[in-house]
């Protein structure tokens, strides 16, 4: 009976967790062990409620390949959530934007490395960056938010 009690408490505090796991989303970051804007990125995303998964690694290439980042797109890091890319410093609204709504869209991007307060990781203290997140789906590349 102890041990029946002991299960049913088990059962009761796993579905007790569940709600605050689901509300939690989570990210694969693959970055280079060296990068620091890297860091600084990853920082931003749980300090907007991610749980991220880092993933060193030497070859970016071979993770950019595999989602087909071409390079005009590419940026330092790549990132997945829920089978979407996310490539370089791309707000955590726009990433919480796009796992909320359905569409075709296969990732975004901040291409290059854009410099400015308003970019995470990137930030300088010298102002803001004009630029944009796109969003890259098979019909083609839009501007899914602009930034200045
Ligand atoms: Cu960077
Ligand atoms: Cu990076």
């Amino acid at each position: 009976m102890k041990t029946f009690n002991n299960i049913l408490l088990a059962i009761t505090m796993v579905l007790t967790a569940l709600p605050a796991l689901a509300e939690q989303p989570v990210i694969d970051v693959y970055k280079s062990p060296y990068c620091g804007c890297c860091k600084h990125w990853v920082s931003h995303l749980e300090e907007n409620g991610f749980t991220v998964i880092e993933h060193a690694t030497d070859n970016m290439g071979e993770i950019k390949a595999r989602f087909g980042i071409i390079s005009e797109l590419a940026s330092c890091h790549t990132a997945v959530i829920n089978g979407k890319f996310i490539e370089g410093h791309v707000p955590a609204s726009d990433i919480k934007k796009l796992i909320s709504e359905k569409s075709d869209i296969q990732g975004l991007s901040a291409p290059g490395m854009p410099a400015g307060d308003n970019v995470p990781g990137m930030e300088t203290t010298q102002g803001n960056a004009k630029y944009d997140v796109l969003a890259i789906s098979k019909d083609g590349i839009e501007v899914y938010s602009h930034y200045e």
